[in-house]
């Protein structure tokens, strides 16, 4: 008995020195997993490698949990699974050991194994990459790159409480299946707010509410262009729009832009050249140059396309923010509904996040993308669609609207102000009459992609030009946004852009 007593006890110390030295590793590319299944799997890996062995003991779930900084119940069942599947036995008073006889596993992938597939995938086509964040910012980077509302300056109790009360009020209808062209009550609010403040008569038959304008571009490229059709689109411009286009099969030829917008003369002679299906454009506020395009140009292009009997895919993302008078009206108040298919979003109003963006166009169209959107998508998110109608029609969107664009006035006149102050040898711009970033020219000879890099490891983020430029290549110019920062960030950030220049290329040298 005795000696048995000894031989357990030796075996403990070589347990305890075994355990001392496992350390279990959990794979983060599973962090979408729950925690309990990821410490099971590491457990059954480390099993299956043999870095556990048949007959050896655990540690104990406390240390396990303290090892892992975890709670001592995840650690719990994720033993309890292990016990049922047979991998572990469990002995009264002993702890919790490797079984002797273990389950067949299935073969474990190889890391390389999960992120390939077996079967083969068609080639690629040509699509961007993800241009947006995605990732909580480090602390303290100050984003000049991405053109986002300012989250800090969201309603989120309002939006919460109007959330709370439509669900209350309409939840069974809400959560059952809906129409796919949206909630009815956005439709109704989308379609008198494009009636009274953009002049476009839209009706909410000829609405279609979507998870942001990229949903709605993407749903005109699937079901009003064929693959192979020509594609007219402004460059400088919307790298995610060339893309969800190219999905659809179309071929995108690229037409300049001047101070004026999309150089329409040069769409004219391009037409000579080949058919065209469709032109895509920001004529408010050209991305990313922010400019208007004239009256002239509006008009020539509405001409054109009437003439060649073009469809225009009008992008009027940033409609509110303008600083000087009252907006430009967009093409799709100029015309019955035949030729332009206007795609608007609340993304910069109100939150990306948000995913809600919609379309106007005449009613073949509409029931046309709403039956491709039944395939995809099915529907929206009517509850979230509903507050927001709320929202529309009791004027709370519209107080956000005036208090945001004051705001960016603001941050408007800070940035040019720092940038003037502390950049001026190294970029110049025209202040922007709308919008909510500005493009600055790059002075010759300064390195772009070093510079950026070199701020973003300064704390600010930029994104380089050659994202906007159709081949890829240097414009030499950067869309910087003011939006989402504080005038105090702004500052900031252009003094931190300034010290990261070459010596010399700050400050403009007085004459
Ligand atoms: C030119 C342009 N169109 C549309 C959008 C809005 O996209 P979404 O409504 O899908 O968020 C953006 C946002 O970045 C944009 O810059």
């Amino acid at each position: 008995m005795l000696v048995h007593g000894n031989d357990l006890i030796v075996q403990d110390r070589v347990d305890q020195w075994a355990m001392a030295r496992w350390q279990l590793l959990l794979d983060p590319r599973e962090s979408d997993q729950p925690l309990f299944l990821r410490i099971a799997r590491a457990i059954t890996e480390d099993i299956t490698r043999g870095r556990l062995v048949p007959g050896q003991r655990l540690p104990g779930s406390r240390p396990l949990a303290a090892q892992l900084g975890v709670h001592r119940n995840t650690v719990l069942a994720a033993l309890q699974e292990l016990l049922a599947q047979g991998w572990l036995t469990a002995e009264r008073a002993r702890g919790t050991f490797v079984s002797e006889t273990l389950p067949v596993a299935a073969p474990t992938a190889s890391p390389e194994r999960r992120r390939t597939p077996r079967f083969p995938m068609p080639p690629e086509p040509d699509l961007p990459s993800r241009t947006r964040p995605f990732r909580p910012a480090p602390r303290g980077m100050v984003h000049l790159g991405h053109g986002t509302p300012d989250p800090r300056l969201f309603p989120v109790d309002a939006l919460a409480r109007s959330w709370r009360r439509v669900l209350r009020r309409d939840g069974p209808a809400l959560l059952a299946y809906g129409p796919s062209s949206g909630n009815p009550a956005l439709r109704r609010a989308l379609a008198e707010m494009l009636g009274s403040l953009r002049g476009v008569a839209a009706t909410p038959e000829r609405i279609l509410v979507t998870r942001g304008s990229q949903m709605a571009l993407d749903l005109c490229a699937r079901s009003l262009l064929s693959p192979g059709d020509g594609v007219a689109v402004e460059a400088l411009g919307y790298r995610p729009a060339w893309g969800a286009l190219r999905l659809a099969g179309a071929t995108l030829h690229p037409v300049p832009v001047d101070d004026e917008g999309m150089d329409v003369g040069a769409l004219a002679r391009l037409l000579r050249r080949c058919p065209l299906r469709a032109v895509y454009v920001t004529p408010h506020h050209q991305y990313p140059t922010t400019v208007t395009m004239s009256p002239a140009r509006r008009m020539e292009l509405l001409a054109l396309a009437r003439q060649h009997r073009l469809l225009i895919l009008e992008d009027d993302y940033d409609h509110e923010f303008h600083y000087e008078g009252r907006p430009v009206l967009p093409l799709a108040s100029e015309d019955d509904g035949g030729t332009v298919v206007y795609l608007g979003t609340l993304s910069k109003v109100l939150a990306p996040g948000l995913r809600l963006g919609f379309l106007a166009s005449n009613e073949a169209v509409i029931e046309r993308l709403v039956r491709v959107r039944e395939l995809m998508d099915l529907q929206g998110d009517h509850t979230m669609e509903g507050a927001v109608a709320e929202w529309i029609e009791e004027g709370d969107l519209q107080r956000h609207v005036r208090k945001m664009r004051l705001c960016y006035q603001e941050r408007r006149e800070a940035l040019c102000e720092a940038l003037e102050k502390h950049l001026a040898g190294a970029l110049s711009f025209q202040v922007p009459r709308g919008g909510i970033s500005l493009w600055a020219q790059v002075t010759p000879g300064l390195e772009v992609a070093t510079w950026v890099e070199a701020c973003r490891e300064r704390g600010v983020s930029l994104v380089p030009g050659w994202q906007h430029t159709f081949d890829g290549s240097d414009p030499g110019a950067l869309r910087l946004v003011f939006s989402s920062s504080t005038p105090a960030e702004l500052r900031r950030a252009a003094q931190r852009m300034a010290s990261c220049l070459p010596r010399g290329r700050g400050v403009r040298a007085a004459p």
